[in-house]
């Protein structure tokens, strides 16, 4: 396989938060490599820090002392989540359980998603939690003396099921979950090498309670929804191909990745192990020619956050993507669904919005102009490699508000696009 370069993409995302939680409330000492280092990470590490948890600064390698189930103590000023829902989400979950009141704060787009979805359960367990206005933050959550619920999520949220799971755990109540389709599972698997009393059954999750959990000694593999963006430039053929090592291929993550691979791109998968209770390997890509793809609800769960790139890959190669049952990228960091098809209008692409998704038409074209990122990480990113491949123009309007996931985004793919191509 022709491959141009090696890229390392930083740690994952979701397991960097969980591993930050769950080791603060441990009882001992838990050990956590290859941490994501980026302002979302960052914002988990100030609200538990907040709460009188001892997160040290992040680094390479770091030891988290955990104080208990019980550990976390009143907040003496608001829980600053800045742009990240998975801090606010996992969060108000915890401190569900905990008998004082936590305000819950972001920025503006993260004021503008809604926290109805784990307000309604976290209510129905006992915990009042009230809004300033709408269902949005600034939020107030005053826990206490919880019950024991079974909840059916709308959809496939493991925000939503990580919030409860929390909530059961802290409150030491049972706490079952049912998914329609199977969400990322990191909270679980992080939580049963803790000695979590956890039980998976299809999408379907419960927890019950524990005294104490055993600290957490984890190697936090790479975050696929970083590599997902070298890879794609990869696979359109700047660089000739890439190589990334230590992905993590946990099969609730890696639907970008068979989606390439349905849209014909030659792509493997090798030196697969477990590290950290996860699927890992390395992810190798080339240059291929793609048909054109059709996604539906079943697949949506699993590349997310990778379909706004998923419609970039499409257009950059001429080919038709059709993506279905994907509504809930309406409320992430921006309204994805129009900011992808509204750049790729301005860019010369045909594309259409659905209510539910979007249709990218089967046609080349060279792109060219600007990207209006609206601060979202992975539209900046997602517009960012179409730059990158030969022949487009494009200029980002925000290019650093990748630091909420990939701060190393920019120069990676750079120096990939630089790589002398090799057989
Ligand atoms: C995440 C879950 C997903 C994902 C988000 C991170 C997590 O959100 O889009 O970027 O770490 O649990 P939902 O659970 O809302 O689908």
């Amino acid at each position: 396989m022709r491959v141009g370069g090696e890229i390392r993409v930083p740690g994952d995302k979701s397991i960097s938060h969980r591993a930050l939680i769950l080791a603060s409330l441990a009882t001992g000492e838990s050990r956590i490599r290859g941490i994501l280092r980026s302002a979302d990470v960052e914002s988990t590490a100030v609200v538990l820090r907040t709460m009188g948890a001892a997160i040290p600064s992040l680094a390479d390698d770091i030891v988290v002392h955990g104080r208990g189930l019980d550990g976390w103590s009143a907040p003496a000023s608001a829980l600053l989540c800045g742009n990240s829902g998975t801090t606010a989400r996992l969060m108000a979950g915890g401190v569900a359980g905990r008998p004082f009141a936590s305000r819950f704060e972001g920025d503006t787009s993260l004021s503008r998603r809604p926290m109805h979805r784990i307000a309604e359960p976290l209510r129905a367990m006992g915990a009042r939690v009230d809004f300033d206005h709408g269902d949005g933050l600034p939020m107030t959550v005053i826990g206490g003396t919880l019950a024991g619920i079974m909840w059916t999520t709308n959809g496939a949220s493991a925000q939503t099921k990580s919030a409860l799971l929390l909530a059961g755990l802290v409150g030491g109540v049972h706490v079952t979950v049912r998914d329609n389709t199977r969400s990322r599972d990191h909270t679980e698997r992080m939580l049963s090498a803790m000695g979590g009393r956890i039980r998976s059954q299809g999408a379907t999750v419960s927890l019950a309670p524990v005294n104490e959990l055993a600290p957490l000694d984890i190697t936090v593999p790479g975050d696929p929804s970083s590599a997902a963006f070298p890879l794609a430039v990869g696979v359109l053929g700047g660089a000739g191909g890439v190589r990334i090592p230590n992905v993590c291929l946990n099969p609730t993550r890696i639907g970008f990745f068979e989606a390439l691979k349905t849209m014909g791109a030659t792509l493997r998968y090798v030196d697969q192990r477990i590290v950290g209770g996860e699927e890992t390997g390395t992810v190798v890509a080339a240059p291929s020619s793609l048909r054109s793809g059709r996604f539906g609800s079943s697949e949506v769960p699993g590349m997310i956050d990778e379909i706004p790139l998923l419609a970039c890959v499409a257009a950059a190669a001429g080919v038709g993507l059709e993506v279905t049952g994907a509504e809930e990228l309406r409320v992430k960091e921006s309204d994805r669904i129009h900011a992808v098809v509204s750049n790729l209008r301005a860019l010369g692409a045909e594309a259409q919005e659905l209510r539910d998704g979007l249709v990218v038409a089967e046609r080349r074209v060279r792109l060219r102009g600007k990207a209006i990122t609206e601060g979202d990480h992975r539209i900046a990113m997602a517009f960012g490699v179409l730059g990158a491949i030969p022949g487009n123009e494009i200029e980002i309007d925000d290019k650093d508000c990748v630091v909420v996931s990939y701060p190393s985004f920019w120069s990676d793919i750079e120096r990939l696009a630089s790589l002398p191509v090799r057989a």
